[in-house]
């Protein structure tokens, strides 16, 4: 099962699902432009701001913006973007797949813009980005899934990326954020005129007011222990993940001699 295991995914939480199910999507049905959806929109990224707040401090990226996903911020980002850019081997692929004109570099090349992910996607842990100049795409999908700790952004960092799908297995709602410093060339015209998801602010708002963003890592490691210890596994810093240099599962190397593997599932 490890072995074949063909995504990384959380546990669905019965607690999450309790709350989904309060969730009305009526409550959202509202007409557009007269600002009931735009401070919907404020209010929700007010709270993210201050959720992550303990692990990531945006107070230099004054617009944010919701998306389908992190995957939808980097739809826009590679729509926007004609500069050469370049990603580590083993990261998100999606930048490459829709766009098939970044390099895959092993070490970074100090000019092109870089988009990386933090934790890092190969591996689930959290990687030192600190003395990096390169304009930075900085994609922090897998922060819900891991322990409070510090992300230093890059000083050139133009936008940071977030998604719900990861630590509360909110894949299908298609919850995200994009954080940048200036107006997002696509994105903010869409926001003045209300055009975004009005329920996944509902579904984020709640997720947010009823957990904090290490509630589930919390309520899993020791179980990703337990599940390491049996299978003989290094636990990665996300929690549904476990690394192993083992040639067995060399199909799933993404880093080096380092394969990803998704224990979820694997206790029951
Ligand atoms: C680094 C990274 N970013 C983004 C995503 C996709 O996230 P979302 O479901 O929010 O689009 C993934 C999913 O595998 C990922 O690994």
């Amino acid at each position: 099962m490890l072995k074949n295991s063909r995504w990384v995914q959380s546990p669905i939480w019965p607690e999450v699902e309790k709350l989904l199910k309060e969730i009305k999507i009526s409550d959202t049905y509202y007409l557009r432009g007269n600002n009931k959806a735009s401070g919907d929109l404020k209010s929700v990224i007010e709270l993210h701001r201050n959720w992550v707040k303990s692990i990531i401090d945006l107070s230099e990226f004054s617009y944010a913006y919701i998306t389908a996903g992190a995957t939808e911020a980097i739809n826009h980002w590679r729509m926007t973007d004609k500069r050469p850019w370049q990603y580590f081997k083993g990261d998100y692929q999606w930048p490459q797949i829709i766009s098939q004109n970044g390099s895959e570099n092993k070490y970074l090349n100090s000019k092109e813009v870089l988009y990386v992910s933090n934790p890092a996607c190969s591996t689930g842990d959290f990687i030192s980005l600190k003395d990096i100049n390169n304009p930075v795409i900085l994609d922090c999908a897998y922060i819900t899934a891991t322990a409070i700790k510090k992300i230093i952004i890059p000083k050139n960092t133009e936008q940071v990326m977030f998604s719900f799908s990861k630590g509360f297995g909110l894949i299908g709602q298609r919850c995200g954020l994009v954080y940048t410093k200036k107006p997002h060339s696509t994105l903010e015209p869409l926001n003045k005129v209300e055009c975004f998801n009005y329920s996944s602010s509902k579904i984020m708002k709640t997720i947010m007011n009823n957990f904090t963003v290490d509630e589930m890592y919390n309520k899993y490691k020791n179980t990703q222990k337990e599940i390491c210890n049996k299978y003989d596994l290094i636990p990665s810093d996300t929690y549904f993940i476990a690394k192993s240099t083992d040639p067995f599962y060399k199909k799933l190397r993404r880093k080096n001699d380092i394969a990803r593997l998704c224990i979820t599932g694997i206790d029951k």
